[in-house]
């Protein structure tokens, strides 16, 4: 047991944490524990936290049906993702992550980056036009070459709701040239970091749902509003879609089109579908890239590396070579570079599971309706996983001193010390997906800017919800070249 906590809710509200898994990251590094800790949550119920890979890999994948995520947190992102893939449970997930595993075949995945390599350039074009727009209102000229500064999270967001609207749904969603896309307007209200939406998360999960949702407050009024337009925006898709697949030729290879032409799906459930991808898919990337450009601004070297390595891979961005895709796996520093961002900020840094029998972990029995704290940021970060550097950025981890090649273990003796994306039958289903796409997305951004922060002092706050982001965005000033 950690010492501390509050003396009615002990440690319950240290899932609530700015940044979120922070005070489960000392309990991880510094409890002396066998794989278990007992953190006691709410109202003195018993609250586990899984620490070592035996236990993390009993939850995840050898006992992974005994345990399902909390009702309450389930129902909270229900309003706006409907059961989709990522909040239904037993049977109905094993039905759903059959039928929708096809889509993210590694053919299907190879086959999506020159999408994900055109969006980077606009995504490049659209930010560089912010950039010069900065550089001439600060006196400067609208010219190749020149510095300005813009605000990350906002364009990261938009590419990434771009890229997954046509890679999941067939559908230029555009949103990096329409300022006033509704669907993306909602997206990013609702998953703003505020501290506002942590307080009604905690409210939410803790209070009845009557009670909570119909407190005379404005954000429990705007989140039934966003929640609604998001959904009537994804009934409009599924409908224009199946329209379509029916006129049209059968070439629509997106992961709705996917799910349409298996029929296994009511209209229902694609929305729900559509709806998950839509919010599984960007905002967890978009926060990838956002924290990526964030650790080269502080790291000028490997910067300056990473853009060495691009170079002499890609000299032109506008004519990539044409195994695009093999050329950005085999790139050991890019590859290095993505992996060490994900492990160091985990997008997802703490999830949670109720036990749904009783059941053994760890050697002890754990009667049904215990809750488990799993917590990606934690163990990412545990000194006993990763070493004593274990907080440090440095992607040299994640290559072979021997062979100077990328390896996917960054050091570590067991996979489950790597958390970002889960593991087993739970796990991401978008993560070689949401790989290859950050792998892109970095590449073309880092050949063509220099990145370093307005305000060198300024350390971002890692918050939110479900997803982390900074707290207050990221201002970066970029530096053109090579003619951007
Ligand atoms: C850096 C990017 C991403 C990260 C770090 C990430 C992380 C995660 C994590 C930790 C989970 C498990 C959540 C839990 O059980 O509590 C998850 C599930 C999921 N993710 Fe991702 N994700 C990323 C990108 C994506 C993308 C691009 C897609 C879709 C294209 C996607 C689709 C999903 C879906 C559908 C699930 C539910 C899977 C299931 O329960 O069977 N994710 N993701």
């Amino acid at each position: 047991m950690p010492k501390g906590g509050h003396p009615i809710v002990a440690h319950g509200f240290e899932i609530f944490d700015q940044p979120p898994g922070r005070s489960i990251q000392e309990a991880v590094a510094e409890v002396p524990n066998d794989g278990l800790i007992n953190c006691r949550g709410w109202f003195y119920n018993d609250q586990l936290l899984v620490t070592d890979p035996k236990t993390i890999a009993e939850v995840l994948v050898h006992k992974c049906y005994d345990f399902e995520k909390p009702a309450k947190a389930r129902n909270f992102l229900a309003r706006v993702l409907g059961e989709g893939l990522v909040l239904v449970e037993g049977d109905e997930h094993r039905f759903q992550r059959k039928h929708i595993m096809p889509a993210f075949s590694f053919r299907h995945i190879k086959d999506l980056y020159p999408l994900f390599w055109s969006k980077a350039l606009e995504f490049n074009e659209v930010v560089a036009a912010a950039m010069h727009e900065d550089a001439e209102k600060a006196g400067g000229e609208q010219a190749p070459g020149s510095s300005g500064i813009i605000e990350m999270k906002h364009y990261a967001n938009k590419v990434t709701m771009d890229i997954i609207g046509v890679a999941g749904l067939g559908r230029n969603i555009n949103s990096l040239h329409n300022p006033d896309d509704e669907l993306m307007k909602n997206f990013e209200e609702i998953t703003e970091p505020t501290f506002e939406q942590v307080i009604y998360f905690a409210a939410y999960i803790t209070f009845p749902t009557w009670l909570v949702e119909n407190l005379p407050l404005r954000i429990a009024r705007r989140q039934k509003i966003t929640a609604a337009n998001v959904r009537n925006i994804g009934r409009d898709f599924v409908k224009e879609k199946k329209g379509l697949i029916k006129s049209q030729s059968d070439n629509h290879k997106d992961i709705l089109s996917v799910l349409i032409k298996s029929n296994d799906f009511s209209d229902d459930q694609l929305v729900d579908q559509a709806l998950t991808f839509l919010a599984a898919g960007h905002e967890t990337t978009s926060s990838a890239l956002t924290w990526t450009s964030y650790l080269l601004a502080t790291h000028p070297s490997i910067q300056s590396g990473l853009r060495a390595e691009l170079r002499a891979a890609i000299p032109s961005l506008t004519s990539p070579p044409a195994d695009l895709a093999a050329t950005l796996e085999s790139l050991p520093l890019l590859n290095a570079v993505c992996n060490e961002v994900l492990r160091l900020y985990p997008t997802v840094p703490v999830t949670m599971r109720n036990t749904v029998r009783t059941t053994l972990l760890g050697g002890v029995t754990v009667p049904a309706g215990t809750r488990i704290a799993i917590a990606p940021w934690a163990i990412n970060r545990s000194p006993h996983l990763w070493g004593p550097d274990a907080c440090v950025f440095r992607p040299d981890r994640w290559i072979d001193k021997a062979t100077g090649q990328a390896n996917n273990h960054g050091g570590a003796a067991s996979n489950y010390s790597n958390m970002t994306f889960l593991h087993g039958p739970r796990s991401c289903i978008g993560q070689s997906f949401a790989k290859a796409e950050l792998r892109a997305l970095v590449a073309a951004f880092v050949s063509a800017f220099e990145i370093e922060m307005e305000d060198p002092s300024y350390v971002p706050m890692p918050a939110g919800v479900v997803t982390v982001k900074p707290r207050d965005g990221l201002r970066l000033r970029l530096t053109g070249l090579d003619g951007w």
